[in-house]
């Protein structure tokens, strides 16, 4: 079984008391909470991260963007050592934001995967098609090679890592936590815009990724990974998504901003 997991990603937003007071007001919410509750986690700007980090309890806490050199002259670049220094859980990588404002590519995206895998850091890695490669009916190519160019980056050691964990998150049958990677589909006509993709189109990719997981891994291992879903998920449709067997979660934006909210769709999971 893979358990839910429910990510907000805060983008460029928030300061620092803000960041503060969601943090804190969230985990009492979930201390509070009579509901089982998915894995949930946080991807917030990198500057508020150090101050987060003592007050993390059940809520796992990532950067949005790594470099994959561990240290180096790299201005305005953060490395896994840093995260490592602030004990965080781990990073998003590729962002289609990323890709699309900061030139970030399979390649670069690949390097990060490796550099976090390899220092027992999680990864949530970002994949999806731009509105004219779904139109053209492109977009599971488009979403193969953006797995394969950036998972062929990674080391022989990196990839054992994911199997070994994978088989033990399969053999003791409950949620070995943290598993090293997590993919998030996250079609980019979806994000933002209000127009999230059909509960059909997001099960048909996920399990078209699934199966470009297995090519990549193994069968096992594939199926312990969780996929999930992203692109305009807010409190009145998400539960349509996290009921359906080939999403395992969802990572959202803007209704990721307001506790409240992003409570509810947390509490909303309890499938
Ligand atoms: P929205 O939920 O605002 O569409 O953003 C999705 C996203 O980009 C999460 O990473």
């Amino acid at each position: 079984m893979r358990k839910k997991y429910v990510v907000g990603n805060w983008k460029m937003f928030k300061t620092s008391e803000t960041a503060l007071n969601y943090f804190s007001d969230l985990q009492n919410k979930l201390r509070d909470s009579t509901t089982v509750l998915p894995d949930i986690g946080i991807c917030s700007p990198a500057v508020f991260l150090q101050e987060l980090s003592p007050l993390k309890r059940s809520v796992h806490l990532y950067a949005q963007n790594v470099h994959w050199e561990p240290e180096g002259a790299f201005t305005g670049e953060i490395s896994t050592q840093m995260l490592l220094g602030c004990n965080i859980t781990g990073s998003l990588v590729a962002h289609s934001e990323r890709r699309q404002y900061f030139n970030e590519t399979n390649l670069s995206a690949g390097k990060k995967l490796n550099a976090l895998l390899s220092q027992n850091l999680q990864a949530i890695y970002c994949v999806g098609e731009s509105l004219q490669e779904r139109e053209s009916g492109e977009f599971n190519n488009i979403i193969e090679t953006q797995l394969k160019d950036a998972f062929i980056q990674c080391s022989q050691e990196v990839k054992n890592h994911i199997q070994t964990s994978a088989k033990e998150h399969n053999s003791t049958q409950i949620s070995v936590h943290p598993q090293p990677l997590s993919i998030a589909y996250e079609p980019v006509w979806a994000i933002g815009t209000g127009k999230a993709a059909t509960v059909k189109d997001a099960h048909d990719v996920h399990q078209f990724i699934r199966k470009v997981l297995s090519e990549i891994f193994d069968h096992e291992t594939a199926n312990s990974i969780r996929i999930l879903y992203g692109g305009s998920v807010k409190a009145s449709n998400a539960v349509e998504y996290l009921s359906d067997d080939k999403i395992d979660g969802a990572l959202i934006g803007g209704a990721s901003l307001n506790p409240d909210d992003f409570f509810k769709i947390c509490c909303l999971t309890n499938l």
